[in-house]
């Protein structure tokens, strides 16, 4: 008993974090988003934690320790409200743009005007911790000027370029594709490649510092003209999660406050209801679900491709399984038997049901863990963002095929999805990625609990900062060292021209004398 009661606590004590007041800080409405970040903030309020909530994203069932502070109606929504248009046809300067917009400063602006976020900030609450997005801004890093408190930040993506040189994170165009651009079709970049990459990574960093002095000057508003400015103030973030793991995108250096935890959102499948499994219930070959997520609805593609779509599936021995409304599509376009719509499903228990064979998306980053997490092969239409990098990464582990959105039509749907269902090779790979994926010293949650609940006990974790971060670029690529080096070098060679002008000079003078 007593040796019970001393085991427990050594491992209790050894891991304690006092029960810690948090302010989570996520203004941008993604909801995409948002779904990591709300794993991790529920689990921290489960575990005992005080986790005061400022979002568009109110839980609807209230927990104990989890307070919201809703920003509703603070600025229009995304969720299911976004056409196509919005996002095809841009390039990708435009496209950053319009992140640094939309994401960026249009983001501190409609919070910052809020009253919820007024009301906040001159409350005498006190904060052990802030969490926030690390995304198009850094506006929310006031929080913890305001509040006294180190900041933990979140990316629900992989890390945007601009999120490595503040923690001195290795990111070398050379080996590393940035996100921005992602890469050839192999993990080793050509020459050209290399180009490319390297003019975005560098783009991509200046643009958001750019854009980030528009926020400064909204969050020293906010905040008050003596907060340091968000650049100083990013340098100083304690510590980062990110939605990526090496099995999925590249194996890359990290430094300690650096850490990819792809797959919080993920939890074991649970059995599905009747009326699920009904809809999964075939005597064809299997199941195809189709799903374009949650901000894009199918319903609002022009006729043509949904008719490519539907007559490409209606070709193939499987039951197709299609989130959307069969009344919101535009009229005229008419669908297969094989097609059943359904306006919601739990995902990730249908993705890792046996009967399906085959997941048509665009490619969003929650739903291609879901599938790499079941095991099952994605035909990616992406349509904008991370979506195009997330097919090509899993293109290039062979467990997905691309369609671009331009060319859909019923040939190429039905080459690409034909291809995915008939080469075994796709639905092996597809299992070889699960479970490298899966396999892990801890669950991605716990680990993710693991290091803000370090923070939290190191106040701040100053050991985990890298000296890196805070060299001036010449020193941290060596380039005052390449000088040192090159002088003697430079010296020598003045020192032996010299020589050699003298030699020669003497022996002209001695053989004109002779
Ligand atoms: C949907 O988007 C439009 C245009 O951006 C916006 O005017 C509208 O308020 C949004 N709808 C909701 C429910 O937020
Ligand atoms: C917050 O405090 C500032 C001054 O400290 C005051 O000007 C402002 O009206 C207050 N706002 C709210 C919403 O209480
Ligand atoms: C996460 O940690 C909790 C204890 O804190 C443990 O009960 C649970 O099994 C862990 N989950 C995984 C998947 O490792
Ligand atoms: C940096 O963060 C630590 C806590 O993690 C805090 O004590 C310190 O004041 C911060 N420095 C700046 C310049 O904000």
């Amino acid at each position: 008993m007593k040796l019970l009661f001393v085991t427990l606590c050594l491992f209790s004590c050894l891991y304690y974090a006092e029960n810690a007041n948090i302010f989570a800080a996520f203004p941008f409405p993604g909801k995409s988003h948002f779904n990591m970040f709300e794993s991790i903030l529920v689990a921290l309020a489960e575990k005992g934690h005080n986790v005061d909530v400022m979002s568009h994203f109110p839980r609807k069932k209230p927990i104990k320790g989890y307070t919201d502070f809703s920003l509703v109606g603070t600025r229009p929504f995304f969720t299911n409200n976004v056409s196509i248009d919005m996002f095809i046809h841009h390039s990708k300067f435009s496209e950053l743009q319009l992140m640094m917009s939309l994401g960026g400063y249009d983001t501190c602006e409609s919070t910052f005007n809020s009253e919820i976020a007024k009301n906040i900030r001159n409350s005498s609450h006190k904060y052990d911790l802030v969490i926030t997005e690390l995304f198009a801004t850094d506006c929310m890093l006031g929080w913890g000027y305001h509040f006294g408190a180190p900041v933990v930040a979140l990316s629900s993506s992989a890390a945007l370029p601009w999120a490595n040189d503040r923690f001195g994170n290795p990111d070398n165009p050379s080996y590393i594709p940035s996100y921005i651009h992602n890469g050839g079709d192999a993990l080793r970049m050509t020459l050209y490649e290399r180009v490319v990459n390297t003019f975005w990574t560098l783009y991509a960093k200046l643009i958001y510092n750019h854009y980030d002095k528009v926020s400064n000057r909204m969050a020293k508003e906010f905040f008050g003209e003596d907060m340091p400015d968000l650049s100083v103030l990013a340098y100083n973030t304690s510590l980062l999660l990110t939605n990526s793991h090496f099995s999925i995108f590249h194996a890359r250096p990290t430094v300690p406050n650096f850490v990819e935890v792809a797959g919080v959102h993920l939890r074991d499948p649970k059995p599905l209801n009747q009326h699920f499994e009904d809809l999964l219930k075939t005597d064809t070959e299997g199941i195809i679900y189709l799903s374009m997520g949650s901000m894009v609805m199918t319903e609002k593609f022009p006729p043509n491709k949904v008719q490519g779509i539907a007559d490409a599936l209606g070709e193939l021995p499987y039951k197709v399984v299609w989130k959307g409304v069969r009344e919101n599509f535009p009229e005229g376009v008419t669908f297969p038997k094989n097609v059943v719509f359904e306006g919601w499903m739990p995902q990730l228990d249908i993705l890792c049901h046996p009967n399906v064979k085959l997941f048509i998306t665009h490619g969003g980053l929650m739903g291609s863990q879901e599938a790499i997490y079941c095991g099952v092969p994605r035909l990616g239409i992406p349509l904008f963002g991370d979506q195009v990098v997330n097919i090509k990464q899993s293109e290039r582990l062979g467990i997905a095929a691309k369609v671009a959105y331009e060319d859909i039509s019923k040939g190429t749907i039905l080459a690409a999805a034909t291809k995915l269902l008939n080469d075994p090779s796709y639905q092996e790979n597809a299992k070889l990625a699960s479970e490298r994926f899966k396999d892990r010293p801890m669950s991605a949650l716990n680990t993710s609990l693991y290091w803000i609940e370090y923070v939290i006990r190191h106040k701040g974790a100053p050991q985990l900062r890298s000296i890196g971060a805070q060299l001036p670029w010449y020193q941290y690529y060596l380039l005052d060292i390449a000088v040192i080096f090159l002088l003697p070098v430079l010296g020598l060679g003045y020192l032996l021209s010299f020589v050699f002008k003298l030699l020669f000079s003497v022996k002209v003078e001695k053989s004109k004398r002779d």
